[in-house]
Formats: structure tokens, C-alpha cells, sequence
């Protein structure tokens, strides 16, 4: 009998060491809008995404849910100044409650790619842990170690005829 209480007991303090790992660094999955969804905001205000992006903390392992009805899209166009300018060219979502995983640090730009939606305020930029981006991955090989190894080769022929 005691021995099954305290196995209960166990079973209650793992579930709460569990949960509370957990909940240290749960992902949040953040709806765009909450309950306004994604759509033309009210009085096509401009900033409406911008300040419901504002006081919002995103991190990595984050996601964003994009909802909506009707016709529209969550494009993600790839610079300020696209998003600036409402291109309407990107990454085309166009099936709502689609999430979007938020991987790396640096700012997601999107916007509706119908009609004038996005000049009337249909467009978000997400801002991810510290905003930087992380650098792109090394393209060629750095001329450092190729100069250094020119430099130990030429050394070691300057040895070789030396020596003869
Ligand atoms: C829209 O604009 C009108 C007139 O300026 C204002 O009364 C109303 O509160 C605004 N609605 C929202 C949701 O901001
Ligand atoms: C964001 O936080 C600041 C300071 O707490 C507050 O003044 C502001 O109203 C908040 N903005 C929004 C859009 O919630
Ligand atoms: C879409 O329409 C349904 C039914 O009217 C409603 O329950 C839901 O909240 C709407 N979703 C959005 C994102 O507007
Ligand atoms: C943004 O718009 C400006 C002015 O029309 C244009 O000069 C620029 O090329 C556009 N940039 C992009 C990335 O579309
Ligand atoms: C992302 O930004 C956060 C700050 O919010 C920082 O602690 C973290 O180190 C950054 N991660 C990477 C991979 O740069």
C-alpha cells in the first residue's frame, strides 16, 4: 500500500519535472493578428501587424500561423525593401493556418501579394532573437590557408634547392 503511494507520488513529481522542463523553453506559436487573423486590417491601418509584432519576443523554434478567410496570401519577400515597396513576388503561401518556423535570428518580411492588401496594411515583419542574421556560409576557400600553403611550399623548395 505505501509502497504504491509513493510510486504515485514519483509519477506526479517526474510529470511536474517534465512539464517544467518543458515549459523552459517551449516554442510559442504566435497567430498573426489573434483573433483578427490575417486580413486588411481595420481603417487600413498601416502599422495594425507592426504593432501587434511590437512588444513580442521571437526566438528560434518559434512559429507564426498566418489565418484567414477569404482570398489572400502570406508572402514572404526576402528584404526591408521589399517589404517596403509591397512586392508581391516571394515565398507564396497561399493555404491559411499554414505555420511558419522561425529558425535563425534576423527579420521575416510578409505581406499579401492580392490586389493593393498589402498597401492597405496587409504586412508583417517579424522580428527573431536578436534581429542579426547569421552570416552566409563560407562560399570558397579562404585565401589565408591557400597563401600560408603556397608560402610553405615555396619555403620548402628554397630548402630543397639550399641543400643541393
Ligand atoms: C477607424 O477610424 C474611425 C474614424 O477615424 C474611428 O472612429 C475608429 O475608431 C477607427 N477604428 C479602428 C478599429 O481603429
Ligand atoms: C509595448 O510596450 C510598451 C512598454 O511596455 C507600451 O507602452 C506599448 O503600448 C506596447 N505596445 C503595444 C502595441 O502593445
Ligand atoms: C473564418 O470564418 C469562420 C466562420 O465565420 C470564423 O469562425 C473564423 O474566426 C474566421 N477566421 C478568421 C481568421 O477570420
Ligand atoms: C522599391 O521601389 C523603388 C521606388 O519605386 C525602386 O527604385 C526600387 O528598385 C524598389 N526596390 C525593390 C527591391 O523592389
Ligand atoms: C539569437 O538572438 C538571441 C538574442 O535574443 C541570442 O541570445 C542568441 O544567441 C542568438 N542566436 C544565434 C544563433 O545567433
Amino acid at each position: 500500500m505505501s509502497s504504491r503511494i509513493s510510486l504515485v507520488g514519483l509519477f506526479f513529481i517526474v510529470s511536474a519535472v517534465a512539464i517544467s522542463l518543458q515549459g523552459a523553453n517551449a516554442a510559442t506559436t504566435y497567430t498573426v493578428g489573434d483573433s483578427l487573423g490575417w486580413t486588411i486590417p481595420p481603417n487600413n491601418s498601416v502599422g495594425y501587424y507592426e504593432d501587434w509584432a511590437t512588444n513580442k519576443t521571437f526566438q528560434i523554434g518559434d512559429s507564426v500561423v498566418f489565418n484567414w478567410n477569404g482570398t489572400h496570401t502570406a508572402t514572404e519577400v526576402f528584404s526591408e525593401e521589399e517589404y517596403e515597396n509591397c512586392t508581391k513576388t516571394g515565398l507564396v503561401i497561399v493555404t491559411s493556418g499554414v505555420s511558419v518556423l522561425l529558425n535563425a535570428n534576423g527579420t521575416r518580411y510578409f505581406v499579401c501579394s492580392v490586389g493593393t492588401h498589402c498597401e492597405q496594411g496587409m504586412k508583417v515583419a517579424i522580428k527573431v532573437g536578436n534581429g542579426i542574421p547569421p552570416p552566409p556560409p563560407p562560399s570558397a576557400a579562404p585565401s589565408l590557408p591557400v597563401g600560408s600553403l603556397a608560402a610553405v611550399v615555396s619555403s620548402i623548395f628554397m630548402l630543397f634547392f639550399s641543400y643541393m
